[in-house]
């Protein structure tokens, strides 16, 4: 293996060179090269930015405090990911949908693939606490024939803004979550109550940061569905309430026209329709 002289004086770096030298072209226990791109923008960014030894400890801290926030009940990492439009960013450049499809957004940290089955027409709300709220709703492909046989599974806050994951000791196990089959007809209906906006957290690192950037931490109310079907992209979106004023700033960028609806309908009770339009998987080959 060569031995190469440091160019780090000259503002270039060896490192990035050196790193997939090590770890990229072994036949073996090869790192992804996704990982060696990383290293080699981290080396690039490390170049500008030139921290101190003191600067660059302060920032592996923060990892460190990610992490340490981050359990079974909570992804503090994918707060981060989400808070940094990352997360908005991965899904446009994977699901680059037609006009007409229900469009991807983040799934955010609250989100338990452990969900139970439940029937249709079941209510959600174990607790009962909140104003009821009747959700029924469609899933279609791009040419509007019924996906019968889609699994859609549902999560969302309470009437106070809190996942039942933030709250173990305060409601009930997978309140306000579900998962729904649909009918012949590609139908789906439950009961719920309707959701309250939410700051997010921010007790830990990512609240920290969203803090000290000074801008409003709380999401609009909102649904939150996940629906998978045979031979179908998988839709993970987002169902927002209209009348929310948060609607021009949430900090997780998931807000888009299509996915704002009116909870309220105005006559005594609350009622939501929706229509989610499923795409095709694409065959391998072709684009
Ligand atoms: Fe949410």
């Amino acid at each position: 293996m060569a031995i190469m002289a440091s160019k780090a004086s000259t503002g270039k770096s060896v490192a990035s060179d050196l790193f997939a030298e090590r770890f990229g072209d072994r036949r073996t226990d090869k790192l992804p090269a996704t990982l060696i791109s990383f290293a080699s923008h981290l080396h690039a960014l490390v170049i500008e930015l030139r921290p101190s030894r003191d600067e660059w400890r302060a920032f592996l801290n923060l990892l460190i405090d990610i992490g340490d926030y981050s359990d079974t009940r909570r992804d503090e990492w994918m707060l981060i990911s989400d808070l940094f439009g990352i997360s908005a960013l991965v899904e446009e450049l994977n699901h680059c949908r037609p006009p007409d499809a229900t469009p991807n957004t983040s799934r955010g940290p609250f989100y338990r693939d452990d969900t139970p089955e439940r029937p249709l027409g079941a209510n959600i709300s174990l607790d009962g606490k909140g104003e009821p709220l009747g959700v029924s709703g469609r899933v279609l492909d791009l040419d509007g024939q019924p996906v019968r046989g889609a699994r859609v599974t549902t999560w969302q806050a309470n009437s106070q803004g809190c996942y039942e994951n933030q709250q173990p000791d305060h409601q009930p196990e997978f309140n306000l979550r579900g998962r729904f089959t649909t009918d012949e007809a590609g139908r789906f209906h439950y009961k719920t109550v309707i959701p309250a906006g939410y700051p997010v957290p921010l007790d830990g690192p990512a609240g920290a940061l969203l803090k000290r950037a000074g801008f409003p931490p709380r999401r609009p109310a909102h649904l939150q569905f996940h629906i998978a079907a045979e031979g179908f992209e998988t839709i993970t979106t987002h169902i927002f309430d209209a009348d929310d004023p948060a609607l021009g700033s949430d900090p997780l960028f998931a807000v888009k026209p299509e996915l704002i609806k009116r909870f309220r309908t105005g006559s005594g009770q609350c009622e939501l329709d929706c229509t989610f339009v499923m795409v095709r998987m694409r065959q391998e080959g072709l684009r």
